[in-house]
């Protein structure tokens, strides 16, 4: 029987745990750091920091775990699976040098050009005056990032000239490094692909809700709520995708020498132009994944050890039912989640987030507290079902949005 480490300590190592969990070959599943949250679906946590490389490989060989699979950015930026593989470890994610697709937004747009990816038009700036210069070129809206990983919350769409100069010089402060991009008018989807050198998976399409508030406006967050599959982007959309980003972007990590096993998630814009990258991630979307793996019927442990061995899965997911997950969060987040609130009894239907464990009760510790799912035959059905069943946990103090998949339902 296989044994299974996940890194990471959020809903979306919960699900990826229980995911592990549910095939025949694995009788362990560890996650570090994990949350108490994760213990009730017997997944077992171990108190070892995600930037903890040394102690994780020991803890990794000490249990003789047979498969790593990292959940969060930092970890993989900063070369997790460089410091696993060196000591002859499996681990399902990008090396640090592929890794930079995410954590470098320049060598992403570099990337993009050399490998004739449709993205918006972009420069890179150290200076101030060089970048307002750059800025004239552009319409407003005009797109200010930081270079790095803002957990997606690094990016400022500046709507007139007042705005400008003001965030160019928060965000270089911030960062040192900035890009302006030219704003992508469309519809934001985003696509996920598990690799394995040249072999691919696709996942079927998910929506996440990134703003804070209903009908999607207010500040960034990490992912509010999602669904899958979705309904406004065809089959069309996904197989032009596919072919004008996905595929090219796996021709050019074997050209560029970077290939890897792992996850190439796609932040796409549909403009008028046809699909546009907005951004890479090389892990798996929170809260999409919640939505996602619970749609799996195949052995996951299989399709990730396949990949790591860089062989085609044999791969399946359900095709009957959508699912519909919402974000459950501390009042306050994202910028100052309220602490230590008590939690309700949760129902197995949970993936669990940012909480804390004291005498046996749960209490939040963080921005994201955790994330309800559930499916049903059509879209409408499975949100009914979900904040039906939010609605019987007395959530007053806390907060989430009443309106995920507005795109796709009329009320
Ligand atoms: P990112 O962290 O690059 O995903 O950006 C966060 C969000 O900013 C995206 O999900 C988009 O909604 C928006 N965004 C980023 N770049 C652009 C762009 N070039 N045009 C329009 N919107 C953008
Ligand atoms: N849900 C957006 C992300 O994981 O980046």
């Amino acid at each position: 029987m296989a044994k299974v480490l996940v890194i990471g300590s959020g809903a979306r190592e919960h699900a990826i745990a229980a995911q592990m969990l549910k095939s025949p070959q694995v009788d362990e599943v560890y996650c570090a750091p994990g949350n108490p949250g994760m213990k009730k679906s017997g997944i077992d946590i171990e108190d070892i920091d995600e930037l903890d490389f040394a102690g994780l490989t020991a803890f990794a060989k000490k249990n003789q775990v047979d498969l790593t699979f990292v959940g969060p950015e930092v970890p993989l930026a900063k070369g997790i699976v460089d410091y696993f593989e060196d000591q002859g470890l499996k681990i399902f994610g990008p090396n640090q040098s592929s890794a930079r697709l995410e954590s470098n937004k320049e060598f992403a747009k570099k990337f993009m050009k050399r490998h004739d990816i449709p993205t918006a038009k972009y420069q890179a700036f150290t200076n101030v005056d060089e970048a307002l210069d750059y800025a004239k070129k552009l319409n407003f809206p005009i797109v200010v990032k930081e270079n790095g990983l803002a957990g997606g919350k690094g990016v400022t769409i500046v709507k007139d000239e007042k705005d400008l100069k003001p965030t160019i010089q928060t965000s270089l402060k911030k960062a040192g490094e900035i890009l302006l991009e030219e704003f992508l008018q469309g519809e934001e989807y985003s696509v996920m692909v598990f690799v394995g050198g040249q072999q691919r998976v696709i996942f079927p399409i998910s929506q996440d809700h990134k703003k804070l508030y209903e009908g999607e406006v207010g500040p960034n967050t990490g992912g509010m709520g999602a669904y899958s599959p979705v309904p406004h982007i065809t089959p069309t959309i996904v197989k032009d995708t596919v072919d004008q980003i996905v595929d090219p972007t796996i021709k050019g990590l074997k050209t560029d020498d970077l290939e890897f096993s792992g996850i190439i998630y796609v932040g796409c814009m549909l403009t008028s132009d046809g699909p546009k990258v907005i951004e890479y991630n090389l892990r798996l979307g929170d809260p999409e994944t919640q939505v996602l793996l619970p749609q799996m019927e195949s052995n996951f442990y299989q399709v990730t050890m396949d990949l790591v061995n860089r062989k085609q899965p044999d791969i399946k997911f359900q095709e009957k039912d959508f699912y519909f997950g919402v974000v459950v969060a501390a009042p306050g987040y994202p910028k100052n989640p309220k602490q230590h609130i008590a939690l309700p009894d949760l129902p197995e239907n949970v993936y669990i987030a940012g909480v804390t464990e004291e005498n046996g009760k749960l209490y939040s510790k963080g921005g994201r507290i955790f994330t309800l799912f559930d499916h049903a035959s059509t879209l409408k059905e499975a949100k009914t079902k979900v904040y039906a069943e939010l609605a019987k946990l007395g959530l007053s103090e806390f907060y989430y949005r009443k309106d995920i998949g507005f795109k796709d339902i009329n009320n």
